[in-house]
């Protein structure tokens, strides 16, 4: 088998136009644009290319957006303050403020001092909880972009039998809160799982999201299966990589979404979607 591509630039450029055209009628009617507040903390240049792409896709979706770049050595009371007063600013909708955070700042202080309403992250507590208990509100951008794409190929994740290996705050737990929503039967697989391989051989989804290339083989792979690879890479030679080495999974999957290109520009556009969402403007879209 061939595997067919979850294609994330393409998808994500239709969500993207969807935000731009919600948006712009929305300005057209008389409103302010919806307006995103990004936060870097220091120099981090993983960090500096993911917040680059985030402010550039704010143009394409008709979002204004504000930097906040502080230097490496702020403190976390000088971060929470900015927070304060962007959370009482009402000309600001949603903030971002990028992880990972230097190591002298508590992250989980930080995103939970976000207003609820403006955490188009979806990393509060508050909104985390809303999603385990099938009401969410502004919902991680990571896995909402996964469950677009999939909706969008027409592949139904209800009833299925969905392995998750990673459980981050970030990725792997409310990927698995999506899917649980969806109806999915899930199994988080984590650094204690015993038997990675036995439960990767069971998954008619099979979503990576670790950070370690190789960390699932491709012949461990069910024959047919759908393979969300959400690990993203920077190999030696300069180039991006996956979790699941892409080539040989093609061969037993029947789809996989590459890296890059796959989920990476899925996850921007849902900022954009949360972004426009938490301006009271509805975005449209599988
Ligand atoms: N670092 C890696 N992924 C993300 C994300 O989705 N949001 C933020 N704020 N930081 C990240």
């Amino acid at each position: 088998m061939t595997a067919k591509i979850l294609d994330g630039k393409l998808v994500s450029g239709k969500l993207i136009e969807r935000v731009r055209r919600a948006t712009d009628a929305q300005f057209e009617r008389g409103a302010r644009r919806p307006c995103l507040a990004v936060v870097l903390v220091g120099d981090d240049p993983a960090s500096a290319v993911y917040v680059r792409n985030k402010r550039r896709a704010c143009e394409r979706a008709g979002i204004e957006s504000r930097d906040y770049d502080l230097p490496h050595d702020t403190d976390d009371k000088a971060l929470l303050m900015l927070i304060d007063r962007l959370n009482t600013d009402d000309s600001v909708d949603g903030i971002l403020v990028q992880l990972p955070l230097p190591a002298h700042i508590e992250e989980s202080a930080v995103t939970n001092h976000i207003s609820q309403r403006k955490d188009v992250d979806g990393f509060h507590a508050a909104n985390v909880g809303s999603l385990a208990l099938r009401q969410p509100g502004l919902r991680p951008c990571t896995p909402r972009g996964v469950m677009s794409l999939l909706r969008y190929y027409g592949i139904d994740a209800k009833g299925m039998h969905v392995v998750v290996v990673g459980a981050s705050n970030i990725v792997g737990r409310p990927m698995s809160l999506e899917l649980l929503l969806e109806g999915s039967t899930v199994t988080i697989a984590h650094r204690f799982t015993r038997g990675l391989e036995d439960h990767v051989r069971r998954a008619e989804l099979l979503v990576v999201a670790v950070g370690k290339p190789g960390i699932v083989q491709s012949d461990w792979i069910r024959e047919a299966a759908i393979v969300v690879d959400i690990g993203i890479n920077r190999m030696s030679d300069g180039r991006l990589r996956g979790d699941v080495d892409f080539a040989s999974a093609c061969e037993r999957a029947e789809w996989i979404t590459p890296v890059p290109g796959g989920v990476g520009p899925m996850t921007v556009a849902t900022l954009m979607r949360n972004t426009a969402e938490a301006a009271g403007v509805f975005v449209d879209f599988p």
